[in-house]
């Protein structure tokens, strides 16, 4: 399953991908307030790329994952995804990141309302949920441009760099306003 916005696309990933995953996983601006780590070598990243590409293949699939692709260029900048809830409880929970020379550009903007469109269009969700490092701005005001609200604050939950941080939780509901 591909999507695309105005000047992105999000395509499956795939085996040849490994290296610009690897690039992205290891730069420590990516890596600032993620708790999963900049991976220790090319054969750690390998199993992340793994766990992608065996979601593929599940029949009652909750994982997805995407390549960001510039349309202008044709260039990889960054991935994105969406983990699904059980059925009945209709939540989808989305992430994005971008190599630090492509940011600033919106682009988190434009894939974070695009996740949140397939979210409610393709995946009949009735909520769409986001967490973010408190700390990370950038992406406090991404989720916010593109309509979430915060819903609530998780404190010291979030392993990083030998530290617990704190975690704001973001969601839009299906019948919250939207662009
Ligand atoms: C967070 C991230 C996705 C933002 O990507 P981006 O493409 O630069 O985002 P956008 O250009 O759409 O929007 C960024 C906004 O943050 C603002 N911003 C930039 N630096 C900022 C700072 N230091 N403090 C506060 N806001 C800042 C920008 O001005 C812009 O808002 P504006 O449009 O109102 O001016 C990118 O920095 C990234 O990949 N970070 C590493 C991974 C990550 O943290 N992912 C999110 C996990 S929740």
């Amino acid at each position: 399953m591909d999507l695309e916005s105005k000047r992105l696309e999000l395509r499956e990933v795939i085996w040849d991908d490994l290296e610009n995953i690897h690039t992205l996983l290891s730069s420590p601006e990516v890596d600032e307030y993620n708790t999963l780590g900049i991976p220790k070598d090319i054969e750690a990243t390998r199993e992340i790329v793994r766990s992608m590409i065996e979601a593929q293949k599940e029949e009652n699939r909750k994982s997805y994952s995407w390549k960001i692709i510039r349309k202008d260029s044709g260039e990889f900048i960054g991935m994105a995804g969406i983990t699904l809830s059980a059925n009945r409880f209709k939540l989808g929970e989305i992430y994005y990141e971008f190599l630090p020379s492509q940011w600033g550009k919106g682009f988190a903007t434009e894939i974070s309302k695009a996740l949140i469109k397939s979210g409610f269009d393709d995946f009949h969700l009735h909520k769409v949920e986001a967490g973010v490092a408190t700390e990370n701005q950038r992406s406090v005001r991404v989720l916010e441009k593109s309509g979430m609200i915060r819903e609530g604050l998780r404190r010291k939950i979030l392993p990083i760099r030998g530290e617990w941080k704190d975690n704001y939780h973001y969601a839009i509901v299906e019948d919250d306003p939207r662009e």
